[in-house]
């Protein structure tokens, strides 16, 4: 089963409740938070994730794209994030090991992402600890970017361990996925597709989803 996580990214932040509720058939609603540290952009934080929580009952996805994000999965967390995913290139190693300790502490489901240039094997050393692994599929930064097919041997290689070690664990893929790249996705392994542009642009969202899960 194919699961769908729209990125608020592109919904209008001057009406996000009304966005959040026109995606109510996904699974996941993909919240990126940018610091303008890690990634060269700025979006949105902790009052943001407090104020969407109450609208709507899927699960907060919260792909934090900041700086040492072991300094603020807590807050996350009491913000109504559901399940918190930290980059890998983000702190050391030993950090994000206490980010995923911090968030399942909270009750919470704790993730790693992999920017494109990383490897697949940076995720070994978390990968029985946590309950998703997210591969970017473009550079971290901004939606609206074309999706990179050179990622999918690294989607390949990450569902060949995740099935060797932890097969509970999700497998999500961010950015550029649309109706027609989501299947290289699928067919590499991944079970969960972030797409921001490809569902807010759609003229009908509810078909847009179904069409993306497959
Ligand atoms: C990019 C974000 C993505 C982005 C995806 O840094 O992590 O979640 O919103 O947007 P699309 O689907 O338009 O590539
Ligand atoms: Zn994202």
């Amino acid at each position: 089963m194919i699961k769908i996580a729209p990125s608020i990214l592109s919904a209008d932040f001057a009406h996000l409740g009304r966005d959040i509720q026109r995606i109510s058939d996904a699974d996941y609603v993909h919240v990126d938070v940018m610091d303008g540290l890690f990634v060269p952009n700025i979006s949105i934080g902790i009052p943001v994730v407090k104020c969407i929580r109450p609208v709507t009952d899927l699960p907060l996805d919260v792909h934090l794209m900041i700086d040492r994000p072991v300094r603020y999965v807590e807050q996350f967390c009491d913000a109504g994030g559901d399940l918190i995913t930290c980059h890998v290139e983000a702190d050391t190693e030993e950090n994000i090991h206490s980010a995923i300790v911090k968030i399942h502490a909270k009750g919470k489901k704790a993730g790693v992402v992999v920017k494109p240039k990383t490897p697949a094997s940076a995720v070994l050393p978390f990968i029985n600890e946590v309950e998703l692994i997210l591969v970017m599929t473009v550079e971290p930064g901004f939606g609206g970017q074309k999706f990179m097919a050179d990622m999918m041997p690294k989607v390949q290689e990450i569902r060949r361990y995740i099935d060797a070690m932890n097969p509970a664990c999700e497998l999500e893929v961010d950015g550029g996925v649309d109706p027609v790249t989501c299947k290289l996705c699928t067919a590499s392994g991944a079970n969960v597709l972030v797409a921001g542009s490809s569902v807010y642009k759609a003229e009908d969202i509810p078909a847009r989803i179904r069409e993306l899960r497959g």
